[in-house]
């Protein structure tokens, strides 16, 4: 069978080649013009004067656009909050859209963009999260809380309390392929739109509201992006609304991209976030209470931070079971970018959180941060649903009170810390670092519990269409969208798994909101779990009916047909799966189907903060060991072991690609990826020049990863799990490994900051020395 085979991405042969086609890469009809934003250079006024003249008058330039010249909403939040394409009174952030430009060339509307005049009343800006807490700057009315037991009440009773905070930053996506779009006019006033985009039902519908038109006159198409990682949920929306507009009003196809400093510039970005926390424990580390408060920077305009926020909270607790624990969350409005989705979607910055606590306690009570982890680990939920009443009383329960049926972190654990050697390890470290005066050491262990389902429960649907051709080639599409992620592949892998068939017989197509309609966003890991259903239930269909035509032929019983190695058998004969789809072409029986899934058993309310918001937990644990140069601060990661969850895997090498990815992700945003924003509200980090990813040196030297081997409980396509944010999360144990090599430095808790860059390592280092 396809499904679990390790085979490569579909388009492994065209990314290497170079064929790979991307939406820059499509080829426009004669006379397609650019488009480029003129932005704001202050963070925070009153639009006074913009003139325009000088633009218009540049080479090239058709047309340029304010926010009057649109002609009907002038909006591409994702969110019920408003959020303006092109500035209307008022500028919030120093990169924001205030006028359009429409030229022949990318360079000559890009040029021209520097020509307008824009007056501005600049009024005081709300740069930072303690800017905005004095000035009471929030996107909801209060804080959202959720609570389980009294946290307080715990923290006072315990024997022992710490306190202490964690500023964490945000992080760029980098996707190699920037941001672009296209819009083609067709008759009637019709548009076709090509976007890079992890929501094409989101670009259909806010170009339909620009124009005025129902959505059933526009159609988004897109093949794969280069990368999206949650930057391309809502942050197409201003190209592909752009070029929309751009279209109908010159007649002509119109395209934008982004350079990538202005990507940076004008895209929201990973939120970044401060955690207060006060913990009650124990002499050996037992936590009994934990109030966490988590300041979340949202920028200005609120785009996905609820949901993104909630997550965090919903993370706090990563892997452990707190008796009693409050979150409190403020969602601060600033005049910067409006921070996005990005791998994890909050998840992470709380994981951060909670991890930093149990690192901490571990200082204070002198033991083995690993230990001290176990200690709190959720109780193994193992045969609890075996029927057994009194061990379900038992299953314990989560701080938005849904119960962790299915933690299997203990065993994970045990045969991660078995095959990565980490007590030797933990040994040669101490022993090294009592041997050396400036390399020191440090090794990490990290458990990661993630929720997968959307919060948000309408999400969590999908849809397919799937025809068999009379040649018994398979065309297959559904609504999730390829970001580099594998999920075309995995899904194929199902297709041809139900037919019985070789995947290269399944056709992978471009995503199309003119096949399957009213789909999510391709996020919150999902993508395959949803589309992954939705695909079979359509195969399902057009398989049963071909059952039921050959049964029927046979005189068998339909449930005897057998769809394997290409051939289909029923009462002891067998056919080429291609002979019986033209027979049954021949007797009129339909070969097109469509499929629709939505996910079980979730209810959530997001006030309250109670139920059950995900379908079940993606786990994983990584161990890294870091050496650290203390007199510059300069690190690398030495080893890298990772034991990852994705249940039953759809294909284990496109999984461990993701892993890998994750984890490199996750180490190069809590170490050398540190956005730098000026007191004026400039980005200075706008380029690679500044901002420093992690390049193919900075993997680690040693890199182990293996993939858990177990079924999801749950059921789940072919009993897998979503793998694709999880891993990302791994990475903290890089971040908190360099803590553990600075610890080496002196008696005092590094209380190290997030990215660790070497300056925040030296302060560190300063700080236990103290
Ligand atoms: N992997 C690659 N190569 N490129 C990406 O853009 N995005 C990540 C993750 N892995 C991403 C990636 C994010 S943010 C999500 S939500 C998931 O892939 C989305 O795809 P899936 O639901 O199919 O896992
Ligand atoms: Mo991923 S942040 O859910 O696109």
């Amino acid at each position: 069978m396809s499904v679990s085979k390790p085979l490569p991405h579909d388009a492994a042969a065209l990314h290497v080649t170079g064929q790979a086609r991307y939406v820059d890469d499509i080829p426009l009809p004669k006379g397609a013009l650019h488009l480029a934003f003129g932005v704001s250079d202050v963070a925070h006024g009153h639009l006074r004067s913009i003139d325009l003249a000088a633009v218009l008058a540049a080479p090239d330039v058709v047309a340029v656009l304010t926010a009057k010249d649109l002609p009907f909403h002038n909006d591409v939040s994702p969110s019920p909050s408003p959020e303006p394409l092109l500035a209307v009174d008022k500028v919030h952030f120093v990169g924001q859209p205030v006028f359009l430009v429409v030229a022949k060339s990318h360079l000559a509307a890009r040029k021209a963009t520097r020509l307008g005049k824009i007056e501005i009343d600049t009024l005081p800006a709300i740069l930072t999260i303690n800017d905005a807490l004095v000035a009471k700057s929030h996107f909801e009315d209060g804080p959202r809380i959720y609570e389980k037991g009294s946290a307080n009440d715990a923290i006072e009773a315990a024997e022992h309390m710490l306190e202490g905070s964690i500023d964490i930053g945000g992080q760029e996506h980098f996707y190699l392929e920037g941001q672009a779009a296209a819009a083609l006019p067709q008759e009637g006033g019709d548009l076709v739109v090509y976007s890079s985009t992890q929501h094409p039902t989101e670009i259909q519908h806010k170009v339909a509201e620009a124009l005025g038109k129902p959505m059933n006159a526009v159609r988004c198409e897109i093949r794969r992006m280069g990368g999206g990682f949650g930057g391309k949920e809502s942050q197409g929306n201003h190209l592909a609304v752009s070029c929309a507009v751009a279209a109908s009003i010159t007649g002509k196809p119109c395209t934008m991209r982004y350079d990538r400093d202005d990507d940076m510039m004008i895209t929201g970005k990973r939120h970044d976030f401060r955690i207060d926390y006060r913990v009650g424990h124990d002499a050996e580390g037992r936590i009994s209470g934990i109030a966490f408060l988590q300041l979340c920077r949202c920028g200005w305009s609120m785009d996905l931070s609820l949901p993104v926020a909630d997550r965090a909270m919903l993370h706090a607790d990563n892997a452990y079971n707190i008796p009693n624990m409050r979150i409190e969350s403020h969602r601060l409005k600033t005049n910067t970018q409006s921070a996005t989705a990005f791998r994890g979607f909050g998840g992470p910055q709380g994981m951060v959180g909670i991890e930093r606590v149990l690192d901490h306690v571990a200082h204070a009570v002198g033991r083995d941060p690993l230990e001290v982890r176990r200690l709190n680990y959720y109780r193994p939920s193992g045969d609890a649903s075996g029927g057994d009443i009194s061990a379900k009383k038992k299953v314990q329960t989560t701080p938005y009170h849904m119960p962790v049926e299915d933690f299997i972190l203990h065993e994970l654990t045990d045969a991660l810390i078995k095959n990565s050697g980490y007590y030797g390890r933990k040994e040669a470290v101490s022993e090294w670092n009592a041997k050396n005066a400036i390399l020191k050491k440090g090794i990490a262990f990290t458990p990661v519990k993630f929720g997968i389902s959307f919060t948000l429960t309408h999400l969590n649907q999908a849809g397919a269409l799937v025809h068999v051709y009379q040649d018994g080639s398979i065309h297959m599409n559904h609504g999730g969208t390829e970001m580099g992620q594998g999920l075309f592949q995995k899904v194929a892998q199902v297709a041809a798994s139900r037919f019985g068939v070789d995947v290269s017989k399944v056709k992978i197509t471009a995503t199309d909101t003119g096949k399957v309609p009213n789909t999510s966003a391709t996020a919150a890991s999902s993508g395959s779990d949803l589309n992954g259903m939705a695909v079979k239930a359509a195969c399902d269909t057009i398989r049963d009916r071909l059952a039921e035509f050959v049964a029927r032929r046979a005189q068998a019983d339909i449930a005897t047909v057998r769809f394997e190695d290409g051939m289909v058998t029923v009462a002891g004969e067998s056919l080429p799966f291609e002979a019986v789809v033209s027979d049954a072409y021949m007797n009129r029986i339909s070969l097109s189907a469509t499929g629709f899934y939505k996910t079980p058993k979730i209810v959530w309310d997001r006030i309250k903060g109670e139920g059950r918001p995900f379908f079940y937990f993606a786990y994983g644990a990584a161990v890294t060991e870091v050496v650290l140069d203390t007199l510059t601060g300069e690190n690398r990661i030495l080893r890298t072991d990772i034991l990852h969850d994705a249940g039953a895997s759809l294909n284990p090498a496109l999984d461990i690609g993701q892993v890998e990815g994750g984890y490199v992700q996750g180490a190069g945003w809590l170490t050398t990826e540190e956005l730098v924003w000026d007191d004026k509200g400039n980005l200075r980090t706008h380029a690679p020049s500044t901002y420093k990813i992690p390049a193919c040196s900075d993997r680690p030297d040693i890199f182990n990863v293996a993939l858990w081997d177990g079924a999801n409980r749950e059921d789940t396509i072919y009993r897998s799990k979503a793998v694709g944010e999880p891993p990302l999360m791994l990475g903290i144990s890089a971040f908190l490994a360099l803590s553990d090599a600075v610890s080496a430095c002196g008696e005092g808790y590094p209380d190290l900051e997030a990215p660790a860059t070497a300056e925040h390592v030296l302060e560190a280092i300063e700080r236990v020395r103290a």
